[in-house]
């Protein structure tokens, strides 16, 4: 027991992360799950905690899922790091880690895809038209070989949270869908692996990300509602900077993902912007909680 305790398994095949997850199953352990796509930085070890506060047992999976990527997106340059990654998981006291090689999850004659539809349309789904299908994809591939009771993902990606609930619910999958807030380098830059990319001086750009969604918020706590007047304002700062090239800045609903016209209760403004050739995604609830 103290043995299993210290040690972290590393399961390169779907039938070795199905034969540890069977293990759990017989013990009665509640498993939890963290998908990534590896170089882990502090944001992905706060959902990795979430998890290990919540189950037994958890899993990680590290996996640079080629099908979420457009050709010319970023899939050959996407940083990789996978003994840093392993240390982080051990130190963590995460159990197990699930590191498939790509043929392993996508061998030679894959011809199956999952898509979930409204929920995709816009923002991130409107300018990566392949990345929802890929992420859908390899979720449900990824819950079906770990088959946890729990998972979490981070609110950063909020339109991806809300596709997988959409999918955990759909399929019946029977997987909880917990998301955990963003988690911010002090100065309000939201984590990502992408920020790697940037120079010192695109770094010092990528603030005004969250600084004008912060602008935003105290616009509507001020009386604000009008979303156009709103966007108008997080453009002008963004763009006020060096490097930076916005792809989207729209104010949705939470639930839907569909554009709002005036600022509700579950009004979040979310945006991607290309600093230097980092694409950035951030967001934030703008209602007063
Ligand atoms: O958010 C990510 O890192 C990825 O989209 C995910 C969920 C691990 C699927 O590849």
């Amino acid at each position: 027991m103290a043995e299993e305790l210290s040690l972290m398994e590393l399961l390169l095949t779907n039938r070795e992360m199905s034969k540890w997850r069977e293990e759990r199953g017989r013990k009665g352990q509640i498993v939890g799950f963290v998908p990534t796509m590896g170089y882990l930085h502090q944001g992905h070890l706060a959902l990795m905690e979430e998890a290990l506060r919540r189950a037994d047992r958890v899993a990680v999976s590290i996996f640079v899922n080629p099908t979420q990527f457009s050709p010319g997106e970023d899939l050959d340059e996407y940083p990789r790091d996978m003994e840093r990654d392993l240390k982080l998981c051990r130190e963590l006291g995460v159990h197990a880690v699930f590191a498939p090689e790509t043929e392993e999850m996508y061998p030679a004659g894959f011809q199956t895809r999952v898509e979930v539809e409204k929920l995709t349309q816009n923002l991130c789904g409107l300018h990566r038209p392949d990345f929802f299908s890929g992420v859908t994809l390899v979720v449900t591939k990824l819950f079906c070989a770990v088959r946890p009771h729990l998972a979490v993902f981070g609110e950063k990606d909020f339109q991806q949270l809300v596709v997988v609930k959409r999918l955990s619910q759909d399929l019946n999958l029977g997987v909880e869908i917990i998301g955990h807030p963003i988690v911010r380098e002090p100065d309000g830059l939201a984590m990502s692996s992408r920020n790697t990319y940037l120079s010192e001086d695109e770094r010092r750009s990528a603030l005004s990300l969250s600084r004008s969604l912060l602008a935003a918020r105290k616009l509507v706590s001020e009386g604000e509602r009008n979303a156009e007047v709103l966007v108008a304002q997080v453009k002008a700062m963004i763009e006020s900077e060096p490097h930076t090239r916005i792809q989207y800045v729209q104010v949705v609903d939470e639930k839907t993902m569909m554009d709002l016209n005036e600022v509700t209760s579950g009004a979040v403004m979310a945006l991607a912007v290309f600093v230097g050739e980092a694409r950035l995604i951030d967001n934030m609830r703008l209602w007063p909680e």
